[in-house]
């Protein structure tokens, strides 16, 4: 059976083959951690984008959206922190000249040493079948015990030194563990340094003074500036939300996992902005319908975690992420932050403009509280990608590739397919394709045998195949091929397009989402 790290490979090759994803500028190799979405990528990641959007505007009066530029005034980034404080500490080896983010040296030795716990343990499961105490084992065998020890005291050691800012005792941890650079295999590192992840560039003509300006690493800020705007023309009442969707860059030293870690991506961020001392019951609320927003797409509810975070950052009080099960390990994939009144205070500060809200209930002004969710669109986009592919051996032994997508989701909802290419069929199946393509997007394909067009199909999951043959011409019935199932059955053609919108009508999923 391929490992798990072996299906992501296929997994990134297939998004290639098929339209999905494609690595920037390919022809001239590419670019580091940027991507380009194909044509079946573009309609996924606009269906996702779709659903989040609808499930906040359309399911919320009280949310509305914005889409604010890039560029912003630089003081905002001043403001927000981002300028003094967006740093990842970087180390780099003399000998290689390569650079390394000094956090991730020190976590892949803390893997390192997880996985030897694991193979100690493989092998004992083994050895005792099904007798085995795992717990007992990891306290009483010396070996697995030494490890552990060893895990726990680095990993100790580390979250201080990161939670610290301590910058020399990272690069004494890395000389401590003896980590090598994976390319020159030597210990002969540099000082760890802070670097800023903010993309810079210069607005105006040198001669009249170009001012430094950053490419922005959240879209968040664009919600923060835009709270008073949106709040007096939209006559916006406590509590209410901005939404938005919108590119977001950062210049990741690291970055790997394909569209895990991008230099730049897409975020959808939602600011909800509340009563000072409400917010931790809606940090509470914006968690749980986070949840049911995922779940309801059924990947699987046993994917998803909460990670709750145990060191906040100064401005928040409650923090947490949705993980999900990637084939590299439960990952983020969303945040949900209680930003108090931070970003709102920090803006005031440096505009000199009042960020408040008249409540009239209250009969009192002040700075309203932030509850933040936000999530990236392109790790949407991985985590739907991987639970959705599929190597399957059919009976005969035959093999199929499928991506078992949300049919909400899935880039073309239905092929249709002509049996053969004469005796009107093709004309017949063009017709029942224009009939379906004003509200579904479809594919038309008359090219080898049915077999291969069906794969095509289940390899960028289409939920529906519709042959068209020549009992059609007489009895105006076709054959729906199902994706996931491969059942087939004869269907009515004036039932084609009831069959179609039940599947992928997300008004299922916002009702699970609100529960009625
Ligand atoms: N405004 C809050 C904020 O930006 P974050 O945790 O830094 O918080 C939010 O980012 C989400 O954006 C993450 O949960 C992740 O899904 C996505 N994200 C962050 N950095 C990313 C990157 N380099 N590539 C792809 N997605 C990223």
């Amino acid at each position: 059976m391929a490992t798990q790290e072996e299906t992501f490979k296929k997994l990134v090759a297939h998004c290639k083959e098929y339209g999905f994803v494609f690595p920037s500028s390919d022809i001239y190799d590419g670019l580091g951690a940027v991507y380009d979405y194909g044509q079946n990528g573009v309609e996924l990641k606009n269906n996702i984008k779709k659903y989040w959007w609808d499930s906040m505007t359309l399911l919320h009066e009280n949310i509305v959206g914005i889409d604010a530029a890039i560029f912003m005034h630089p003081t905002v980034w001043k403001a927000s922190g981002h300028v003094d404080a967006f740093n990842d500490p970087l180390i780099d080896n003399r000998d290689s000249k390569k650079r390394y983010r000094a956090d991730v040296l020190i976590e892949d030795q803390i893997a390192k040493i997880d996985e030897k716990i694991e193979k100690e343990l493989a092998k004992a499961r083994k050895r005792f079948g099904e007798n085995f105490d795992e717990e007992l084992y990891k306290q009483t065998n010396e070996r697995v015990k030494e490890h552990v020890e060893h895990r726990d005291t680095l990993h100790e050691r580390y979250s201080k030194a990161m939670n610290d800012n301590d910058l020399a005792e990272l690069k004494q941890i890395i000389l401590d563990e003896e980590i090598v650079c994976p390319i020159s295999g030597t210990r002969n590192w540099t000082d760890v340094r802070q670097f800023n992840l903010m993309f810079q560039t210069e607005m105006g003509s040198t001669a009249d003074g170009a001012m430094k300006i950053y490419l922005r690493p959240e879209t968040a800020q664009g919600i923060f500036v835009n709270f008073l705007n949106v709040q007096k023309t939209g006559r916006m009442k406590i509590p209410f939300g901005i939404a938005q969707i919108g590119k977001a860059f950062r210049n990741e030293i690291v970055a790997r996992q394909f569209v895990f870690r991008m230099r730049e991506f897409e975020q959808m961020e939602m600011q909800f902005f509340v009563r000072p001392g409400e917010e931790l019951k809606w940090f509470e609320h914006w968690k749980q319908f986070r949840l049911r927003w995922h779940k309801a797409l059924g990947l699987g509810d046993e994917k998803y975690r909460f990670h709750d975070h145990e060191k906040l950052a100064h401005y928040a009080n409650a923090a947490t992420d949705i993980e999900f099960e990637m084939p590299f390990g439960f990952k983020e994939v969303e945040g949900i932050h209680s930003r108090t009144n931070f970003d709102l205070s920090q803006h005031a500060k440096y505009s000199g403009k009042k960020m408040e809200y008249f409540d009239p209930e209250l009969n009192q002004s002040y700075t309203p509280y932030v509850i933040e969710t936000s999530i990236g669109v392109d790790r949407m986009f991985l985590s739907v990608m991987c639970s959705a592919y599929k190597e399957e051996t059919l009976e005969g032994g035959d093999t199929r590739v499928v991506l078992n997508l949300p049919p909400v989701l899935a880039p073309v909802k239905a092929c249709v397919m002509p049996l053969v290419k004469k005796d009107g069929l093709p004309e017949k199946a063009r017709e029942i394709q224009e009939m379906l393509k004003f509200d579904f997007h479809t594919n038309y394909d008359e090219k080898d045998s049915i077999g291969k067009r069906y794969r095509r199909q289940d390899a960028i999951g289409t939920p529906f195949c519709i042959t068209v043959d020549h009992d059609t011409m007489t009895d105006n019935s076709v054959t729906v091929r199902y994706r996931d199932t491969m059942q087939q059955e004869r269907v009515k053609i004036d039932d084609l397009h009831a069959l179609i919108q039940k599947a992928v009508d997300p008004k299922v999923l916002y009702r699970k989402i609100v529960g009625k």
